[in-house]
């Protein structure tokens, strides 16, 4: 079955972390969803940044109805389009600009677009966003920063992501205003090439296991 998400607040809820994955060949993409979802992360962020990303949004969407696939790096309205018809249930960018706002808006879907600041962070709260991408979390401040936003912006909730690891992704969930955080680490390029995929179903179990 597969799960929709409706809202930015469904996204971040799917786990308490959100595997980053980039996908190099679009035949790696149907198992390598399938080890993410058997170690429990049903959620899928696969970036924009490769030739056969769209291709593997697709296949994803189409083969793997346990998983539920977003499109990352989304940089402008062409991507979001494209993105959304490829099949992706919600969008992630890096950072956010008016007219990107408006874009991922047009698609329908739920998206989490980028802020590094308080002031992005309260320009998309005036667009109604509640639910945002905290990047690049660890050299914007890292944790420290989200647990300082709580007072003066409560009702915005985030997902860091930027060198997150199963180290310090603990100090971020254990924070009221973390939905969930992303990385890199589930997916590593080595394990991907070869197709070790039992090795990520671990490595997934590990981060779902997570507490938020
Ligand atoms: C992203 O796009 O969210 C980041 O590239 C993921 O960052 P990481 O590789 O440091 O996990």
């Amino acid at each position: 079955m597969t799960t929709i998400p409706r809202s930015g607040a469904d996204v971040l809820d799917l786990a308490p972390v959100m595997p980053v994955v980039v996908v190099e060949d679009a035949e790696q993409a149907v198992p390598l969803a399938r080890a993410l979802v058997a170690g429990g992360l049903p959620g899928i962020e696969v970036t924009l940044r490769t030739p056969a990303a769209l291709d593997a949004i697709e296949r994803i969407a189409q083969e793997v109805p346990e998983a539920v696939v977003g499109a990352g790096t989304v940089v402008n309205g062409e991507q979001a389009r494209s993105a959304a018809q490829a099949g992706a249930r919600f969008l992630v960018s890096p950072g956010c600009t008016p007219a990107l706002a408006r874009a991922l808006a047009d698609t329908g879907l739920p998206a989490l677009p980028g802020v590094a600041t308080v002031s992005e962070a309260m320009a998309l709260l005036e667009l109604g966003l509640t639910e945002l991408k905290f990047f690049p979390a660890e050299a914007s401040g890292g944790a420290a920063f989200l647990k300082s936003l709580t007072g003066p912006l409560p009702q915005v909730r985030f997902c860091p992501t930027g060198g997150i690891t199963p180290r310090n992704a603990p100090g971020y969930l254990s924070l009221s205003n973390v939905g969930c955080v992303g990385g890199s680490w589930l997916t590593p390029a080595a394990l991907v090439a070869a197709g070790r995929w039992d090795e990520i179903t671990e490595l997934a179990r590990e981060a779902a296991a997570l507490k938020r």
